[in-house]
């Protein structure tokens, strides 16, 4: 039997994950979803189902766990599906890491998450992928493994080594048809942003170019086009989704938006 085309999206229970997760759901990817917690991994699949009628299934992740990821992996196989796409979104951000003082566990903790984990989940999929002779990964990184913000050494260096291993399974999985490329996202309007009086008072979508920054829908399309067949010659890029921040030396304040 035919499958549908598939999509593993990790941390994708809410906000830009399920953002994500919406978007392969509304042009017919069935869609598993990841979360640390089954329930809210299993809710989030009856919503896409209820919203678009695909087939969908919510998965318990165990970070850094490779036990978990090949159960994961076996179970999505079990089904008849090899997976077109994976969308690995989920990360450790590691905030408030103040680089004098950090302890090395949390430290660590944040690129076994966003690198190790990362790894183990993209090299199950690929094998996969291998075997349907084509596929595509898709890492949900960050302007910020560019040019970065202040105490978030471990995220930033994370975020910054994902750029490499992308382009290195680029590389490596060319030739069976998998390919691999990054979103990097700015500032995205999150509750967690929504609810940081610093972002409103000081109004800093006004400093990007295009004086706003990323809805979840901004990110979820970045991710539809590097994970589909619209990007089929596409690999090893990145796509900035960051209002142009990334593009400028200093910042072209418009000043009417605060005064407004
Ligand atoms: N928000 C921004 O402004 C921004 C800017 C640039 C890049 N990004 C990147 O865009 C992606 C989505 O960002 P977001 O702000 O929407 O993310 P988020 O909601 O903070 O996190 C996404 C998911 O990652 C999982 N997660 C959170 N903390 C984790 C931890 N310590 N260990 C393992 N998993 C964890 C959670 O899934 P479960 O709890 O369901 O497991 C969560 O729902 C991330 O990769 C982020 O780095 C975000």
């Amino acid at each position: 039997m035919e499958m549908n085309k598939s999509v593993f999206v990790t941390g994708a229970t809410n906000g830009t994950g399920f953002a994500i997760a919406a978007r392969f759901a509304a042009e017919g990817y069935d869609v598993f979803i990841g979360s640390r917690r089954l329930a809210d991994a299993e809710a989030a699949a009856q919503k896409i189902t209820e919203r678009y009628g695909v087939f969908a299934k919510g998965y318990e992740t165990k970070i850094g766990d490779e036990v978990n990821v090949k159960a994961i992996f076996a179970d999505i196989g079990s089904r008849g599906y090899l997976l077109d796409a994976l969308v690995l979104n989920a990360a450790n951000l590691g905030i408030g890491q103040v680089s004098l003082e950090v302890d090395m566990k949390d430290f660590m903790e944040v690129y076994a998450t966003n690198v190790g984990w990362n790894f183990m989940m993209a090299r199950e999929a690929a094998r996969q992928m291998k075997e349907k002779g084509k596929g595509a990964i898709v890492f949900i990184t960050s302007n910020s493994a560019v040019r970065v913000t202040e105490n978030r050494c471990a995220y930033c260096s994370s975020k910054s080594a994902i750029l490499a291993m992308s382009k290195s399974f680029a590389v490596d999985w060319g030739k069976y048809g998998i390919r691999s490329n990054c979103v990097l996202p700015g500032m995205i309007k999150t509750e967690r942003w929504q609810n940081n009086v610093n972002n409103t008072k000081y109004c800093l979508p006004n400093y990007t170019p295009l004086h706003d920054i990323a809805d979840f829908e901004d990110v979820a399309n970045a991710a539809w086009y590097l994970g589909s067949e619209q990007s089929r010659n596409t690999t090893g890029a990145e796509l900035v989704v960051d209002g142009g921040m990334l593009a400028q030396l200093t910042p072209n304040i418009n000043r009417r938006l605060w005064e407004e």
